[in-house]
């Protein structure tokens, strides 16, 4: 099973970023991360520019989505609704398909109470955009500045624990499907 990561925060130190880094350290038995932190470079969507030749880092992050058995985001709450660049990067695959019926969930890590705005949003989007998303996988883990270590990564053994929990029930659904006579 192969996971994309993609973090909704271009932040060094970003909470986000780290929670995701923690998740690579505990994928299930079988399963492959891959995390694309490259959201700030990606050019301003504009459907003019929509066509070959494209942007080379939108042809890579289509062809990374097409190659994830599933993509797991986690983003912060910007001004009560997603950061800009993350929606940015959605934008790039609207029209171009790769996130149709794709398994995907997200990890909200502000603290209790915060991101409902962000949640609702990933919902819209990715219902706009027929992503199968993994509904149990979909779930709040804060994550405080201080739980960031100087490696970027989390280390609080409760965060981990819940992490590998919805790395494990994003692999689980994407074998369910895999499965499926
Ligand atoms: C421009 C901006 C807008 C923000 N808007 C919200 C918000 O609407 N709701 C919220 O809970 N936090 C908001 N925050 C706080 C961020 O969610 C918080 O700083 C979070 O830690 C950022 O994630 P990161 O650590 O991965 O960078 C905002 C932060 C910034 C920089």
């Amino acid at each position: 099973v192969r996971l994309l990561l993609v973090s909704g925060s271009t932040r060094r130190g970003s909470t986000n970023g780290a929670a995701l880094r923690a998740a690579q350290e505990l994928v299930p038995p079988g399963t492959e991360t891959v995390l694309h932190d490259r959201l700030g470079e990606l050019p301003q969507f504009d459907p003019d520019a929509d066509h070959e030749p494209l942007p080379p880092l939108v042809t890579e992050l289509r062809a990374e989505i097409a190659r994830a058995d599933a993509v797991l985001f986690c983003t912060p709450e910007y001004a009560g609704t997603l950061p800009g660049s993350f929606k940015n990067t959605i934008d790039w695959l609207v029209g171009s398909g790769e996130l149709y019926r794709t398994p995907a969930a997200w990890i909200n890590v502000g603290n209790p109470g915060r991101g409902a705005g962000a949640e609702a949003a990933l919902a819209t989007v990715l219902g706009y955009v027929d992503a199968d998303v993994v509904q149990q996988a979909c779930v709040r883990i804060p994550v405080g500045r201080d739980a960031v270590g100087p490696d970027g990564t989390v280390e609080d053994a409760d965060v981990r624990a819940r992490l590998a929990s919805v790395l494990g029930a994003v692999a689980e659904h994407v074998r369910s499907l895999t499965d499926r006579p």
